[in-house]
């Protein structure tokens, strides 16, 4: 399992244990984790599924590739230097203790 915390908007958060090898958004999705919507289950079609990494992880997740700037082009919320697609981050056992932030709105 890989821990994962969710910091919604408000500051309220959400710790979660999911199966390695899920992504950041299927972890999300399959324990009703308000504020990561995940509307194209993950194909990189939508922007739902946006996150802020903390930025004590941002290096262990990497940073976003050229197909995440595009979509989040799109995203409902401000994008910042630690926005990802939460979809294209893959649990490994190296981010156990993963912390994200949610934006405002994904919609
Ligand atoms: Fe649609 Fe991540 S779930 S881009």
């Amino acid at each position: 399992m890989v821990q994962v915390t969710y910091v919604a908007h408000d500051g309220a958060e959400t710790t979660i244990d999911a199966t390695e090898g899920d992504s950041v958004m299927q972890a999300a999705v399959a324990n009703d984790v308000d504020g990561i919507v995940g509307e194209c289950g993950g194909a990189m079609m939508c922007a739902t599924c946006h996150c802020y990494v903390d930025q004590a992880w941002a290096e262990r997740t990497g940073p976003r590739d050229e197909g995440e700037d595009d979509m989040l082009e799109g995203a409902a919320s401000e994008i910042t230097e630690r926005s990802r697609l939460s979809c294209q981050i893959k649990l490994t056992a190296e981010l156990d203790g993963l912390v994200v932030h949610l934006p405002e709105e994904q919609l």
